[in-house]
């Protein structure tokens, strides 16, 4: 197993998609408040650009599509691990068609594709952890059963356990890694009662994160040549006393970054690029 956790966190590639206007009053949300589209857009433009400039990964942007207002949410429709790519079936009937341009690209960079063909099963990329040692998949009311069975057959070489997700639209809502064997989580308590039945599924000892507000345990983990242990997490502007968590990890590059438009129609770091490692795999 130890083997399993080399080259976690290591990129070199990203896909992204642009924002379409119908974001704004058609994506699918939780809440209330009203999107700023032109605001949204700049976060994501700050976003992608952090990936292209600055941690220096190949960024393969997709153009938006106005018929699908969530099309910027490209975590949940492929899942990438090693050199294979599972194209999702998710959980949103009006989300579904997000799957065909993604599965082009991912051709295109070569890498082996699966499809969740079965019309039992549904899947959001936003529900699943990978922690490089294992998979935790939520069942939520975007993922269900099948769908984490279909991963399980995917990705064989790693185990795969189910969380439920009671309270929120994904498991990566209220948790993802921080660092390798490092959860950040929220602390509200269905997330500390998630996390538990993670720690208690799993042979492996994981350190936690604990952040003081509900929606900044989403970041982004990266570790790259040249740059060390990466962390894209929420900004001070959005979170300040959850950021003040992340400015405690002193070994990582940490790179503030807002998702305060695209939370109001449920959108978080991790949701807007899927992450690929194409050295020396494929
Ligand atoms: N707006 C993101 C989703 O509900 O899928």
């Amino acid at each position: 197993m130890a083997g399993l956790m080399d080259g976690f966190g290591c990129f070199t590639h990203a896909v992204v998609r642009g924002i379409p206007q119908s974001l704004a009053r058609e994506a699918l949300r939780s809440g209330s408040l009203e999107v700023d589209l032109l605001k949204a857009q700049e976060e994501h433009n700050e976003y992608v650009s952090v990936l292209k400039h600055r941690l220096e990964l190949e960024v393969i942007e997709l153009p938006a599509d106005e018929t699908l207002p969530d099309c910027v949410f490209v975590e949940d429709v492929a899942v990438v691990c090693g050199d294979t790519a599972l194209i999702t079936r998710l959980g949103a009937e009006s989300r579904r068609k997000e799957t065909e341009a993604m599965k082009r690209a991912l051709i295109e960079l070569g890498l082996n594709i699966v499809e969740m063909a079965d019309e039992s099963a549904t899947l959001d990329g936003g529900d699943v952890l990978f922690t490089g040692r294992e998979f935790f998949v939520g069942l939520s009311k975007r993922t269900n059963q099948r769908g984490a069975e279909i991963l399980a057959d995917t990705f064989k070489d790693y185990a795969v356990s189910t969380v439920p997700v009671l309270d929120r639209l994904h498991l990566k809502s209220f948790c993802s890694m921080a660092g390798p064997g490092l959860i950040a989580i929220d602390s509200s308590e269905p997330a500390q009662k998630a996390l538990k039945i993670m720690q208690q599924m799993s042979d492996h000892k994981y350190d936690k994160l604990t952040v003081p507000d509900d929606l900044a345990a989403n970041c982004v983990y990266m570790n790259l040549p040249g740059k060390g242990h990466v962390l894209l997490h929420c900004s001070p502007e959005e979170y300040p006393e959850s950021a003040k968590v992340f400015e405690k990890l002193k070994d990582h590059m940490l790179i503030p970054v807002s998702s305060r438009e695209k939370e109001k129609v449920d959108g978080s770091l991790t949701c807007c690029s899927v992450l690929i490692n194409k050295r020396n795999k494929i």
